[in-house]
């Protein structure tokens, strides 16, 4: 996730505008940034690594001239967070001759990147982004300038605009992006696939952006931009248009009530609820990893003569789920371990033989870095799994795998964690093709599932999220709850229990339901409320087992099951249901979100701040 935003005005020096836009899109990531603007026929370009104050600070970004210019704050995806992997991204020519930025991932870009260089463009970054640029420089026929304004009156098309309509065509991906070139100095051109990209019009000038309130203190009128729609901003008009056929699209400003506080959250009351609302997207990125560094990485675990997972808090629980996947699906043992215990129990054992799958949102959790640098003491291979390029954990990886999740605000783990276990779902998927050990329909039935998830996702937040909530507003003074499940579900349930306490500070217990009649039984009182993850397959029977024992001594039953499952509904005082289909060792990527939302609103209800929760902190950097 990125934020791009620029504009085309009537009065010079835009530079200020396309900083303080770009700052308040920082939400959408924050490792680099930069700007370009045109003036008197030339590119005027400044970006460096790191947030936008500090780059302002070293490099004024403010004196940039023109009347127009765009500017990018980036979150990396490809390619760590450096100067010249900054957007924008140029062309070959000298100065550059275009300038582009992007919000994205282009699936297709090593592809198209060796046909450009075969053709003799030259590459200076490593982002899939610089393909865009000279994709848009190799269709950008030079022409003289009479010529170039007889195609405009005869085809209303600009060759700009030509050039990068072309461009689109060839790519596959998401991409939310803009345009502007020397040879039109007067547009800019911007189009949409999949990522966010709104328009802000006004009589000063013409705004883009991905997220409203980069421009809302410039203007309040709006048009939200669909996918596989173009526009040419000038500073007195616009044009929208269907990039496939070229026709023209009428569509009126919408006038906004937004405050800018309301617009950073996109309106949502907490950047945590506005998360748990971008889970299908970011489970979206996570299907678009590149195969070959899935493929990498279930090498060296193929190889591994013992796989270990470390990590803290919400990403242990990831892991937790991922035993049960490598275990079911790839016939691979794997031991998690919470970070923090991994010195005590491994610092012996590890050796040259060990692989350490080290899963971290951050990278630079303190706890899993330093049970990584013990592993590599003892020189075991490192692999790592994350949302931050250029973190820690991706410099001290041999391989790693980056989530693509965008930022997260919200002090609790949401969207990281369904995206962690969408990737170590794939993980389990690829190595499973490697080892041979299910049959083909298998696995076809498995990636088939995986691509339904981001939808299902959809489903339950769309249907469940109001009976979630006053389930919460039921249950809001109850003083401790049980979480239980059988399986990859025990996971699930954990995951559930953590955010319950973390952020409605109710005390909880989570453990697998067999475990139930050993002890924890005796707490079990009439009404004691007793949430139950019931995802069909294997341990749905004897989970029924766990459900009567329980319902025996007047517990109140709340279920987390699948659409229509009638059985399990009976057994109820209250159920959340989850679309049907998704085989049980996928299950906690759906499961667990309206468990999520519960906690969200548990705190809410009992007047808390999910997004800060006391005594916690995002990334733990000290042991
Ligand atoms: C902190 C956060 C948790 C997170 C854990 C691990 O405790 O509050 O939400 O799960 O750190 O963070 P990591 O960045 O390593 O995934």
């Amino acid at each position: 996730m990125c934020g791009i935003f620029g504009c085309v005005c009537k009065k010079e020096n835009v530079a200020p505008l396309i900083r303080k836009g770009l700052k308040r899109l920082e939400y959408r990531g924050y490792d680099s940034v930069g700007e370009a603007t045109i003036k008197d026929g030339k590119l005027f370009i400044k970006k460096d690594a790191g947030k936008i104050d500090e780059v302002h600070k070293k490099c004024n970004l403010d004196d940039l001239p023109g009347r127009i210019g765009v500017g990018h704050t980036r979150w990396a995806t490809h390619g760590a967070p450096s100067s010249i992997n900054a957007h924008p991204q140029f062309d070959c020519s000298s100065p550059p001759r275009f300038a582009v930025v992007h919000n994205g991932i282009i699936d297709n870009f090593a592809e198209l990147k060796k046909e450009l260089e075969e053709k003799g463009h030259v590459f200076k970054s490593k982002t899939d982004t610089e393909v865009i640029a000279h994709l848009i420089e190799e269709h950008f026929v030079q022409k003289p300038q009479a010529d170039a304004r007889k195609t405009v009156a005869k085809t209303g098309i600009s060759k700009l605009e030509e050039a990068v309509s072309k461009s689109l065509s060839q790519l596959d991906g998401s991409y939310a992006l803009a345009a502007i070139s020397t040879y039109e100095p007067d547009k800019i051109v911007c189009a949409r696939n999949e990522s966010p990209l709104v328009l802000g019009i006004s009589e000063n000038g013409q705004f883009f952006a991905s997220d409203i309130p980069a421009f809302l203190p410039l203007t309040k009128n709006a048009i939200f931009m669909r996918n596989g729609e173009l526009a040419v901003l000038k500073d007195d008009s616009f044009t929208i248009k269907n990039i496939s056929d070229q026709r023209i699209i009428l569509r009126e400003p919408k006038l906004l009530d937004w405050t800018p506080e309301m617009a950073e959250k996109k309106g949502y009351t907490h950047f945590m609820l506005k998360e748990i609302h971008e889970q299908p997207e970011a489970l979206r990125n996570t299907l678009r990893l590149q195969d070959k560094y899935l493929d990498l990485l279930t090498t060296f675990l193929d190889r591994a003569h013992e796989v270990i997972m470390v990590a803290c808090g919400t990403s242990y629980h990831a892991c937790l789920a991922a035993s049960y996947m490598f275990s079911k699906v790839s016939y691979l043992a794997t031991h998690p371990v919470i970070a923090s215990e991994f010195s005590e129990q491994h610092s012996r054992s590890a050796n040259i033989d060990s692989t350490i799958l080290a899963v971290s949102q951050s990278g630079e959790t303190a706890d899993t870095l330093a049970a990584v640098e013990t592993a590599r003491q003892r020189a075991a291979t490192i692999l790592g799994l994350t949302n931050v390029v250029g973190s820690t954990l991706t410099r001290v990886s041999r391989v790693y795998i980056v989530q693509q999740s965008g930022p997260e605000i919200g002090v609790a783990a949401t969207k990281t964690f369904t995206s962690q276990l969408s990737v170590l779902s794939q993980l389990a998927i690829q190595l499973a093709k490697k080892r041979g050990k299910i049959s083909t329909e298998e696995i076809d039935l498995l990636e088939d599932k995986i691509q339904l998830i981001p939808e299902m996702v959809e489903q339950i937040i769309e249907s469940q999220e109001s009976k979630v909530s006053s389930l919460a507003k039921k249950l809001r003074d109850e003083k401790c709850f049980f979480f239980l499940g059988r399986g990859i579900s025990v996971a699930t349930a954990l995951e559930a229990r953590l955010k319950l306490m973390e952020l409605a500070y109710v005390p909880s217990i989570a453990f697998p339901a067999g475990e139930s009649k050993h002890g924890p039984i005796s707490l079990i009182q009439e009404g004691f409320p007793v949430f139950f993850i019931c995802p069909p397959g294997e341990t749905r029977k004897t989970l029924i087992g766990n459900i009567s024992e329980m319902k025996a001594r007047e517990a109140n039953i709340i279920t987390v099951c699948e659409e229509g499952d009638e059985e399990i509904i009976q057994l109820s005082d209250d159920y959340i249901e989850v679309p049907r289909g998704l085989p049980e060792v996928l299950s906690p990527i759906t499961y667990v979100v309206p468990l999520q939302i519960f906690a969200y609103r548990m705190a809410t209800e009992k007047g808390y701040s999910p997004d800060m929760p006391r005594n916690l902190a995002k990334s733990v950097t000290v042991r």
